[in-house]
């Protein structure tokens, strides 16, 4: 089996499946076959975990599931005082930024801002943009993912290669995906949407369909370190 992928063109698929990834901000409507959503996520558990603990639970948001739990979260998003009252369960993202990480995400940030002509002092601009989050950025397809409470960071850790086998599996089909980390502070609207049990905390979002390659916010190119930048080789 794994010699059969030792070969130029089997390499040159497999590295265009992980290199052609990107987060895609605008989704076309067309439906997803739900058998193809079933062979993302069969292909995707075959992630390794820690003592083959498999840690993820999915939700498979389509139609009004979909457009209600939107509906709700955009409600709470565009009102000044209830967004107040949602935080996230845990910390994506660190307390306190510092260099390179603040540095990244500040270009990430003003690129896809950028493009979309959004000035830094337009911040209603921003917040509707922000807001796309929750509408899957018209995905015909929304991700839950939810990880029970007694799994311990390194769990976190099987997650993240699931996550991922999920948006390769899906480039391997034509799917265009994006990761979203945003849905954190509305867990309890998800929870009850999705009548989660209490032992489950929301890990995060993922839009699924097909990029709408005439939107600008899908020309965003984000840059990488260089290997030699992040790697130290010894001999
Ligand atoms: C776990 C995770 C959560 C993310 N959350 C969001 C999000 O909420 N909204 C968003 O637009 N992008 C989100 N992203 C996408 C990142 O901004 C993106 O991966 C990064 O800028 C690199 O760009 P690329 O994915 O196009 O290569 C998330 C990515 C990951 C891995």
């Amino acid at each position: 089996m794994t010699s059969s992928l030792e070969n130029p063109e089997a390499r040159a698929i497999i590295d265009a499946a992980i290199t052609s990834r990107r987060s895609v901000r605008a989704f076309l409507p067309d439906p997803i076959e739900p058998d193809i959503i079933r062979d993302i996520l069969d292909v995707a558990s075959r992630a390794p975990s820690g003592s083959n603990t498999q840690p993820w639970r999915v939700y498979v948001l389509t139609g009004a599931a979909r457009a209600e739990l939107s509906r709700k979260i955009l409600a709470a998003h565009n009102d000044p005082v209830e967004i107040a009252q949602h935080t996230e369960e845990y910390a994506y993202y660190p307390r306190r930024w510092i260099a390179p990480f603040q540095d990244r995400r500040r270009k990430i940030g003003w690129d896809l801002y950028g493009l979309l002509g959004l000035g830094r002092d337009n911040k209603a601009g921003m917040h509707a943009q922000h807001g796309r989050n929750y509408q899957f950025f018209d995905a015909p397809v929304g991700l839950i993912f939810s990880i029970d409470r007694v799994l311990e960071q390194g769990s976190w850790l099987d997650y993240g290669m699931f996550l991922q086998n999920i948006m390769i599996a899906a480039r391997a089909r034509g799917l265009d995906t994006c990761p979203q980390a945003a849905f954190t502070p509305f867990h309890r609207i998800i929870r009850e949407h999705l009548q989660m049990s209490e032992n489950e905390m929301l890990v995060c979002g993922m839009s699924l369909g097909r990029a709408d390659e005439s939107k600008i916010e899908n020309t965003l190119t984000t840059e990488r370190e260089s290997v030699e930048g992040f790697t130290t080789f010894l001999d």
